[in-house]
């Protein structure tokens, strides 16, 4: 197996600068997807992998980026763009932008200070982190280190003490919202990682399965058998309703696609909803999501917030997303790039970027408020 980079040295936003964060600065990504070949170069191969890949033919994840080119903005002109408000309220939280990052695994592969780096750099750029139920620091550290507001995401054990236990520890960290994926009864085809032979290198656990035992700490990642040990392919919708009733903040269901699912999940009385196809890695040919939003939002009807993530790289992206009813996105890969290249001050920059392009799209549209954003910003196709 080949090793897995691993650099020292770590940086604070703001405090001394390190070589990492001067490496970075010389190599001045300007946009998002320029963090990629920084990172690149930083990460082993397997790392790599893990990161870039989607599901069988990868046709669904080029589809997420294909589908946001695809369509064009209708700017209008003559508008006091003098001041940009890119502020929002969601499930009785402030945002000063609508861009979040969002639940990602093993985040010590990409960066040795992992998930407290990440959220070191998102508090950095005041963005929400989701921290992953398959994260390799435990969630009470990551909270310790966080400076910005933290959601958790769920993957649902068998157990269902456990899981109480796992909500209620989020929970007393102060995580603000429950995150729970519904997409992954088992993993997708992930042919690089099968390649690759994914597994997590030694010294690296999920930190947060620890009372559930080596076994699951540890199983291999792809292993569909010993999948099972960590995803619960029985997860059903009388489930989400238990976990409701568990839970004592809002709860979201992650990789919803259709209007039929989307109106269930309001049925049961969850909170939100995000659009998402796990980043084009679990079922390939799925459509993007950035066209399956428009049926989901005429669903849903306003009753609950819709979030949309997959192929967010650009400003003009969150503008598209928003104007066909989105109410924020989330990011994947670009801060996971943005780790790997310069650890917090990667995450942060990379934030930063998107939510200056944000500001700017919006300034050239003629939308000064997130208000302002509907069809109307969109050419009609
Ligand atoms: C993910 N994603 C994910 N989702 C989740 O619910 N729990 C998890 O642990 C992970 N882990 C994970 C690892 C890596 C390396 C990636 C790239 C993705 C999916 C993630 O939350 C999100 O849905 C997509 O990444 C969004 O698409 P983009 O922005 O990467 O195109
Ligand atoms: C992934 C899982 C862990 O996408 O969500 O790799």
């Amino acid at each position: 197996m080949m090793a897995f980079s691993s650099r020292p040295g770590s940086e604070s936003p703001g405090g001394p600068s390190t070589p990492e964060a001067e490496a970075l600065k010389s190599s001045s990504p300007v946009n998002l997807f320029e963090y990629e070949p920084v990172a690149r170069e930083r990460l082993s191969q397997i790392a790599y992998d893990y990161i870039v890949g989607g599901a069988a033919d990868e046709i669904t994840l080029r589809r997420n980026r294909e589908r946001f080119d695809g369509i064009l903005l209708k700017p209008r002109v003559l508008v006091n763009v003098s001041k940009i408000d890119t502020r929002l309220e969601l499930f009785g939280q402030q945002f000063d932008f609508p861009i979040l990052l969002a639940p990602a695994a093993y985040q010590k592969i990409m960066h040795p200070e992992g998930e407290l780096a990440a959220a070191r750099g998102a508090g950095a750029a005041g963005a929400t982190l989701v921290v992953s139920t398959f994260a390799t620091t435990a969630i009470e550290d990551i909270a310790r280190s966080a400076t910005a507001r933290l959601w958790f995401q769920i993957y649902v054990q068998r157990d269902r003490a456990f899981t109480r236990d796992l909500i209620q520890r989020a929970e007393a960290a102060g995580c603000q919202a429950l995150m729970i994926t519904v997409d992954t009864p088992i993993l997708g085809l992930r042919e690089r990682e099968k390649r690759s032979s994914f597994t997590l290198p030694p010294g690296m656990e999920r930190e947060n399965l620890k009372m559930l035992g080596s076994e699951a700490t540890r199983a291999e990642h792809f292993k569909e058998s010993a999948m099972y040990s960590i995803l619960d392919p029985t997860l059903d919708w009388d489930r989400i309703g238990w976990m409701r009733s568990v839970a004592r903040v809002p709860v979201i269901l992650k990789g919803i696609l259709t209007p039929e699912d989307a109106r269930l999940a309001a049925e049961q009385g969850v909170s939100g909803i995000l659009v998402s196809n796990h980043g084009g890695r679990n079922l390939d040919t799925v459509p993007a999501t950035i066209e399956a939003l428009p049926a989901v939002v005429e669903a849903i009807e306003d009753r609950i917030p819709i979030l949309l993530d997959g192929g967010v790289r650009r400003g003009t992206d969150v503008v598209k997303a928003l104007g066909l009813g989105a109410r924020a996105v989330l990011i994947g890969r670009p801060y996971l790039w943005g780790l790997a290249a310069g650890g917090s001050a990667g995450v942060q920059r990379v934030v930063e970027l998107l939510r200056a392009e944000l500001v700017g799209a919006m300034t050239l549209c003629g939308t000064p408020t997130l208000a302002h954003i509907n069809r109307n910003v969109l050419w009609p196709s």
